[in-house]
This record gives structure tokens, C-alpha cells and sequence, in this order.
């Protein structure tokens, strides 16, 4: 059963709901103009917010199964000064409300451990992303089990279908995390 409903919606919020982390892995991407983003496990949506206010003229999509987390991202951005450019869906990784071939970058951004079913999650992942676009894991924190375990989760990303690019461990602002960026294989 998922832990995730307006209870927990609104602890993560308040504790983490505007992490470094977010801000941190979006800068690393050097997302592009035009680009189409899709946010999986959205959260409060803060991701999505640091990207749109680098990105000239980007798409910015959040998807989240959870309503009070929704409502809490829309309450966010309303107010951002680039809020205009993100849109908030709901939905989860398994079922992706997202057309076929549009996003040029998807976030999975402390979601996937979350997710009920990692291997379907991918699979829409795949299918959403268009030729030579993104998909960006971050995992909060030290991986347990050091570089293996690293390695380990790059093997299980070119099983289901990517091309692992880079996977580093980032640290800064109080926070540190582990940050995978593959593409679709060919
Ligand atoms: C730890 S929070 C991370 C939120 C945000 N990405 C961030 O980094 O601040 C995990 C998020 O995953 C969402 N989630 C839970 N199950 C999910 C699923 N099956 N598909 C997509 N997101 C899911 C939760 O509602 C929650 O917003």
C-alpha cells in the first residue's frame, strides 16, 4: 500500500518541499530553450519551477497520483513569477498522462523508489520520451552500498532500455545525491 496521501503530502511538503535537491539537479541537466519536460512524482512541483525560470519559451509538465500533493504544487506556482508555463497532471509513472514522443527531459527525481511498479514506470518513460531525449534518476543521499549498488542501478536502467550517459553523486547546500541521466538505446 502506498504511503503517499494528503497526510504524508503535507509533512513532505512542509520538510522538503523546496529541497536544494531539486535546484541542484536541474542546473546540472543545462536544460535547453523549447525544451518539453515531464516531472514524474512531482511533488510539490519545485523542480519544475527552478526549470522553468532558466528555460526560455520550455513546456513544463508535473505528474503526481496524489490530490493534496497536486493542490499544494498548483498553490506554489500560481505565484511563480514562470508558474504560466508549468501544468500539473494526475497521474502516476505506471499510467503517464502524457502523449507518445513529446518530452524532451524526464525527472524522476526522488520518485522512483516510490513508484508500484518500476519496470512499467520505464516502459512509459520510453514511450513519452522522443529520439535522443532524457530521462534523469535522482536518488536523495548516499546509494547504500556504494559504487556497486550505483552499478547495479545502471544495469537495471539498460535492461529496460536506456543508455546510461552519466551516473555521479552530487553534493552542495547541505545536500548530497546520486544523479543518473540516460537516453533511449537504439
Ligand atoms: C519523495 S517525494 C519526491 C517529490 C519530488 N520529486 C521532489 O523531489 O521533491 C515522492 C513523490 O512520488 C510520488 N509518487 C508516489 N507513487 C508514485 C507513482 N506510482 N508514480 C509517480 N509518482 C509517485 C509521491 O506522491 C511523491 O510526490
Amino acid at each position: 500500500m502506498s504511503v503517499w496521501n494528503a497526510e504524508t503530502a503535507e509533512w513532505y511538503a512542509h520538510k522538503y518541499g523546496e529541497h536544494a535537491t531539486n535546484r541542484l539537479a536541474v542546473k546540472e541537466l543545462k536544460l535547453k530553450p523549447g525544451s518539453v519536460v515531464v516531472d514524474v512524482g512531482c511533488g510539490t512541483g519545485s523542480a519544475l519551477r527552478h526549470a522553468a525560470a532558466g528555460v526560455r519559451n520550455g513546456t513544463f509538465i508535473g505528474v503526481d497520483p496524489v490530490p493534496r500533493m497536486l493542490e499544494i504544487a498548483r498553490e506554489r506556482t500560481d505565484s511563480h513569477p514562470h508558474g504560466a508555463q508549468i501544468e500539473f497532471r494526475s497521474g502516476c509513472a505506471e499510467a503517464l498522462p502524457v502523449a507518445d514522443g513529446v518530452a524532451d527531459v524526464v525527472f524522476a527525481f526522488d520518485s522512483f523508489d516510490h513508484w508500484q511498479d518500476t519496470t512499467t514506470g520505464l516502459t512509459e518513460i520510453r514511450r513519452i520520451l522522443r529520439l535522443g531525449g532524457r530521462l534523469a534518476v535522482v536518488k536523495d543521499g548516499a546509494v547504500p552500498g556504494g559504487s556497486r549498488a550505483r552499478q547495479a542501478f545502471s544495469d537495471a536502467l539498460a535492461l529496460a532500455g536506456f543508455t546510461v550517459c552519466s551516473s555521479q553523486e552530487i553534493a552542495g547546500d547541505g545536500v548530497s545525491f546520486t544523479m543518473w541521466v540516460c537516453t533511449v538505446a537504439d
